[in-house]
């Protein structure tokens, strides 16, 4: 047995001391560091690949690639995400709430890809075989082909996939559960979780399968521990959705073969995800029509639009200091708006408590919804509501003025194909130009507010 010695490793953010501190020097996270005993050889990969002194081969930038062989699933929400399908050879985090349906997904993208005659193995760590089984049944999956095995150690997991045929896919469910011969530490460790994908991504590589590690997200966002894991893999899926609702969204965050902006929409049923086509339509299902306080956005979520329903309520405040709730929104970006409306728009709003939603559970992260959400503030304040068919979208300056923003002409479209028909939005270039829609351009957060007011 190679000789151990131990290190002070922040579970956080995985960064290796020498010796136990109360805080993390490299992220100031505190009571995260714990001692890891690791076998010296690890992070040295394969005895065979040490370094012998052997010069590698050096091949000139231009030649003949064949472009990355993927496998698709079939299952259009997740290949649109993945940018096509799971690229042969690589290694994928998808990572996510517990409970939140990651098993689920995978599962069915398993049992999709099985269905075409591919070879598909399914590692569960955390059910046992007879669990996954009933899931699989309940899925209407009971016959899919799919490989499985319960399993949770590493040497274990690779000796059964190098035995017979290469798999196409390779699922881990989930990597937080693995544990290595070669480290000492806890399974979940960031040590564990590192050396455990190391060996998975390797085996990618070399076999040529697309392998899929699930991860659990810790509270503040993180895939538990490894955020060193995201640095490894090609690729990082992010499975969220609110447990209060049934949707869920998959969300490209990195992607070494593909855009990262796109997003997959699923609904949870009682027979497995479904896929949602039109997201805009259940977004909006149950819109308030004619509350004060109500404005679709008209967004989007990489390369496609999305109308969403932006809630606001403000109420007179019985607090010295306001209270200030938002739900899908940056609280700061909240408070931005506050100020210029405040200040340069003269609307005295600052005083009371103000709550702020994105119906459905949604998170948006657009500037662009900031015209939306000032006409929400403002329908709440002034109790006068929104015409029910019409859309904002814009991006509010510091100064007052709202800035045009991308892909006004697919937003325009969208809100055309959902039966919209007025658009309030910052100045739209010749071409976004549209005649089927109303369309009111807006130099000025203020000529807004007058409008509404
Ligand atoms: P799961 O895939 O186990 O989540 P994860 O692997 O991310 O922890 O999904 C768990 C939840 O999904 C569970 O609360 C029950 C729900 N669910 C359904 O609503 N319908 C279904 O068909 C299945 C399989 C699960
Ligand atoms: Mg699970």
């Amino acid at each position: 047995m190679a000789k151990s010695r131990s290190s002070f490793v922040c579970q956080n953010c995985g960064a290796v001391s020498a010796r136990w501190a109360g805080r993390c020097d490299s992220c100031g996270e505190w009571n995260t560091i714990v001692e890891e005993l690791v076998d010296s050889g690890v992070g040295a990969g394969p005895k065979s690949a040490k370094a012998n002194g052997k010069p590698t081969q050096l091949v000139p930038l231009a030649g003949e690639t064949e472009s990355a062989a993927r496998v698709m699933t079939g299952i259009a929400e997740l290949d649109r995400v993945t940018g096509g399908g799971f690229v042969k050879g690589s290694t994928l985090l998808v990572g996510g709430d517990p409970g939140i349906g990651k098993s689920t997904l995978l599962l069915q993208s398993a049992a999709a890809l099985a269905s075409h005659g591919r070879k598909v193995v399914y590692v569960s760590g955390e059910e046992a075989v007879a669990q996954v089984r009933l899931r699989a049944q309940r899925l209407g999956l009971g016959e899919a082909e799919v490989l499985l095995a319960a399993e949770t150690n590493v040497e274990i997991i690779l000796a059964t996939l190098e035995h017979g045929n290469a798999p196409d896919l390779v699922i881990i469910d989930s990597i937080q559960t693995l544990w290595t011969d070669r480290v000492e530490s806890a399974p979940g460790t960031v040590t564990q979780v590192r050396t455990s994908a190391q060996a998975l991504t390797r085996f990618a590589k070399k076999s040529g399968a697309a392998v899929v590690l699930v991860g659990h997200v810790t509270k503040d966002g993180q895939i538990a521990g490894p955020r060193v894991v995201e640095h490894m893999v090609d690729a990082v899926l992010y499975f969220e959705g609110d447990s209060s609702h049934t949707f869920r969204i998959l969300r490209g965050v990195k992607n070494r073969y593909g855009a990262t902006d796109e997003i997959g929409v699923f609904e949870m049923t009682a027979l497995g995800l479904k896929q949602v086509a039109n997201p805009s339509a259940l977004f909006l299902d149950q819109r308030d029509e004619g509350a004060a306080g109500s404005a679709v956005f008209a967004g989007m979520e990489g390369t496609r639009p999305i109308l969403i329903e932006i809630q606001a309520l403000v109420a007179p405040s019985p607090l010295g200091t306001p209270r200030r709730a938002v739900v899908g929104w940056d609280s700061s970006r909240l408070s931005m708006v506050l100020a210029v409306l405040e200040t340069r728009c003269g609307v005295r709003i600052g005083a009371n408590d103000i709550y702020l939603n994105v119906a459905g559970g949604l998170k948006i992260n657009e500037p662009a919804a900031d015209l939306a959400v000032a006409a929400a503030l403002i329908s709440s304040l002034t109790n006068s509501p929104l015409p029910p068919d019409s859309v904002y979208f814009g991006e509010i300056s510091l100064a007052g003025g709202i800035r045009p923003v991308v892909h006004a002409s697919l937003r325009l479209r969208e809100a055309q194909k959902l039966g919209f028909r007025s658009v309030s939005t910052g100045r739209l270039s010749a071409a976004d130009r549209t005649r089927d829609l109303e369309v009111t351009e807006y130099s000025e957060l203020a000529e807004l507010v007058g409008r509404i007011a």
